[in-house]
């Protein structure tokens, strides 16, 4: 069962929506089960002077974890510098949220992705160094996205031949 941190967090989704113009844009999908999300930051400064990730929002279709674990990694990266967001992982994720059933953890590697993503388009448009383990990340990420299409492609291929099939069929 879902604890009531993630019904809450599914249930009130507050930093559900999109940023125009966004400094990172991260849109990601999972292959095993073709839920989606989309993730924008816009960063500010600090107090400090320090680079921070000041507005994020997501737009997620999926199930209750992936929309939990969404709203949670925006809620925990709001605030961190680049540097501090890349350290947020699923673990810390599914621990702020109490726990999610065993057969759901895989969800909450979507958010992950998708700040992954996001970070990595803000500092390929910036022309900024990519670490190594961030270039790793987007590689698999990329390879993962691909699956995503080929499956979909003959999915809605299938479909498509199921629905003329169904169409011609004398009635
Ligand atoms: S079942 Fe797809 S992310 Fe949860």
């Amino acid at each position: 069962m879902y604890t009531n941190k993630v019904l809450k967090y599914f249930s009130e989704p507050k930093n559900y929506g999109q940023i125009k113009n966004p400094d990172g844009l991260g849109k990601v999908g999972n292959p095993i089960c073709g839920d989606v999300m989309w993730l924008y930051f816009k960063l500010g400064k600090n107090k400090k002077g320090e680079e921070i990730i000041k507005d994020i929002k997501f737009e997620t279709f999926g199930c209750v974890a992936a929309i939990a674990t969404s709203n949670m990694i925006v809620d925990l990266a709001k605030g961190k510098t680049i540097k501090e967001a890349l350290k947020i992982s699923k673990e810390d994720i599914v621990k702020a949220l109490g726990g999610l059933p065993p057969i759901k953890l895989h969800c909450s590697v979507l958010a992950v992705d998708a700040l992954t993503e996001a970070i990595y388009d803000y500092l390929i448009h910036h022309k900024k160094p990519i670490p190594k383990e961030l270039e790793k990340s987007h590689e698999q990420i990329e390879k993962e996205k691909k699956i995503i299409k080929q499956k979909y492609k003959s999915w809605i291929t299938t479909e498509n031949k199921l629905h003329k099939k169904a169409k011609n069929k004398p009635r």
